[in-house]
């Protein structure tokens, strides 16, 4: 009986199931009620003592044997045939993501004023009339209210969306005695006719530096840093302007160059660009916000971030920052 039963281990090792209909037939065969194995069960007791654990032993083997072929070659089939099964568990391939180029620029604008010793402020887009002009010295019916067109929410007392982040300045002062040294980020929002310059929501950075004895030349070192570790480029030039909440005010340029034909383009042939408005903090400003302007000097800055990143990326229509087509937005996937 042990030698029949070596044989069967043997022959059975061997066996593989073209189909699962073969696999079952060999299964009935084998392991049915009615099969080789209950068999071999039944003609055990007849085995004698001393023999009984090396054919028990045997038995056991060709059992397990014969489980373990009809268990793997069950998975075979039912993976192989079953076409339709999908699992949806699994992870499929992703779109890799990209950020957006405004982000880009905003989070490096703040980085670089970080190295100086800039802070990072933030303040409400939904303001008071307070913040947005009277406190930063626009009277009222002055005509450079008229500069920046506004939305607003509610009148008398005039509740609107903020034009400039302007507004955090005077937060910042009102809360805080100087020193003050902070870049504040924001979304601004202006009633424009959208265009490819021009659009009624944007962002800006604002800069503020309050302390004793804060000169021109300070702004103008500032900037001078800004425009180096930015754009690489380290010519500026200040051009006389006007802000109600400066005095001096000017415009700042980055000499960018005139070597291409792209460089004539972006620069209208004149080889500088127009990368933001500052000048000194006006006293009345510092005085309406309580800080002594006897005592203290400062200059601010103010910068549109979707500017400077048209500018960066030689991106010619502004709209491109706010449609989110991902044709566009894909091109920045290594920033
Ligand atoms: N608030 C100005 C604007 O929206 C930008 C600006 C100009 C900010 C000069 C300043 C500044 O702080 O000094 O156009």
């Amino acid at each position: 009986m042990l030698d029949k039963i070596k044989q069967y281990i043997e022959e059975t090792g061997k066996f593989k199931a073209e189909n699962a209909e073969k696999l079952e037939e060999f299964r009935i065969h084998w392991l049915g009620r009615k099969g080789v194995l209950k068999s071999l069960f039944e003609d055990f007791k007849n085995v004698p003592n001393e023999m009984k654990k090396d054919v028990g032993q045997a038995v056991n083997t060709l059992r397990n044997q014969l489980e373990q072929i009809v268990e793997n070659q069950k998975d075979s089939f039912s993976t192989a045939t079953s076409v339709a099964f999908e699992d949806y568990t699994r992870p499929t391939g992703f779109d890799k993501g990209s950020k957006h180029p405004v982000s880009v620029v905003r989070r490096e604008i703040l980085e670089i004023f970080s190295h100086i010793g800039f802070k990072v402020a933030e303040g409400p887009e939904i303001e008071d009339d307070w913040h947005v002009f009277s406190g930063l010295n626009f009277p009222p019916e002055h005509p450079a209210r008229d500069m920046q067109d506004t939305f607003f929410i509610e009148r008398d007392p005039d509740i609107l969306l903020r034009t400039h982040t302007s507004s955090v300045q005077v937060r910042a002062m009102k809360e805080n005695q100087p020193p003050i040294r902070i870049v504040m980020p924001g979304r601004v929002f202006r009633n424009e006719a959208i265009s490819s310059r021009s659009h009624c929501i944007f962002h800006q950075i604002e800069g503020l530096y309050i302390d004793e004895g804060v000169s021109f030349a300070d702004l103008k070192q500032t900037l001078m840093f800004f425009a180096k570790e930015f754009f690489g480029k380290s010519k500026i030039r200040l051009r006389p302007s006007y802000f109600p909440f400066t005095e001096p005010s000017a415009e700042v340029d980055v000499y960018w160059g005139l070597n291409s034909e792209t460089d004539y383009r972006i620069t209208k042939g004149t080889g500088w660009l127009e990368i933001l408005g500052c000048g000194m903090v006006d006293p009345n400003v510092l005085a309406s916000s309580n800080i002594d302007p006897e005592k203290y000097s400062g200059f601010a800055f103010g910068m549109g971030i979707e500017r400077i990143a048209m500018l960066r990326y030689q991106i010619d229509d502004i709209r491109l920052l706010f449609e989110n087509d991902v044709r566009f937005l894909n091109q920045f996937q290594s920033i």
